[in-house]
């Protein structure tokens, strides 16, 4: 199991290293936008420069032959990006063109097996589940994790599991649970996970017991 950083924000993925868990980075335009940065190449650029493991940066067009033709230049910009390609018919078929020139893909806004199935057969690198768009909408993102790890299994996909749409800790530790290789989860996420009230207790009472008795 590996965590990610869902993200574009540089000072966050910086910090997310330093802790020793960020292996990796996904982002998308709506998280490009609201750092406020408008060089999308750019930022991405930088990520890759930070990040040792994957980048996973989205196309920003919805035609196969535009799609395919952005994904190119996006493989290029660093060795560590992986694109993102939406779950659509005409994102298998730019799956499945890249996939042969070993271009990693991560298909990303998946909502259902049937997506993650198709989108591990046309050779995706990633899939990435959705899990809280899924809650949103009175499912089950958890499910659906656990139901593409089982067939990927079984089947012998050699794709991996990339939980996406992680809205708090107990959903990064349901993915982990269900067998997701990754989860991606925002930085606010990331803090509350080491989060305990009675770990903040504890420390205190040792430090408070070592001044009055022990110092
Ligand atoms: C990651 O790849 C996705 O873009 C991201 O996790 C979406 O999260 P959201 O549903 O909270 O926007």
């Amino acid at each position: 199991m590996r965590i990610f950083l869902d993200t574009a924000n540089i000072s966050e993925i910086r910090q997310g290293i330093k802790l020793g868990v960020v292996t990796g980075v996904t982002t998308n335009p709506s998280l490009v936008a609201k750092e406020g940065l408008t060089d999308y190449k750019a930022v991405v650029k930088q990520i890759c420069s930070i990040v040792l493991g994957s980048v996973s940066a989205e196309v920003v067009v919805n035609e196969t032959e535009a799609m395919i033709k952005q994904a190119r230049e996006i493989a290029a910009w660093a060795p560590n990006v992986v694109v993102k390609i939406p779950s659509t018919n005409q994102g298998l078929e730019v799956i499945s063109v890249l996939a042969k020139d070993n271009i990693k893909v991560n298909m990303t806004l998946c909502f259902t097996f049937n997506q993650a199935l198709l989108g591990a057969l046309a050779g995706a690198f990633y899939v990435s589940p959705f899990v809280g768009r899924l809650d949103d909408i009175g499912n089950d993102g958890i499910v659906l994790v656990k139901d593409i790890v089982d067939a990927y299994k079984k089947y012998d996909l050699k794709t991996e599991v990339l939980a996406a749409s992680i809205r708090h800790p107990e959903h990064c530790a349901a993915a982990a649970k269900a067998g997701a290789h990754i989860a991606t989860v925002p930085y606010q996420v990331l803090m509350q996970m080491m989060q305990h009230p009675l770990t903040d207790i504890g420390v205190a009472r040792f430090l408070a017991d070592w001044e009055r008795a022990l110092r």
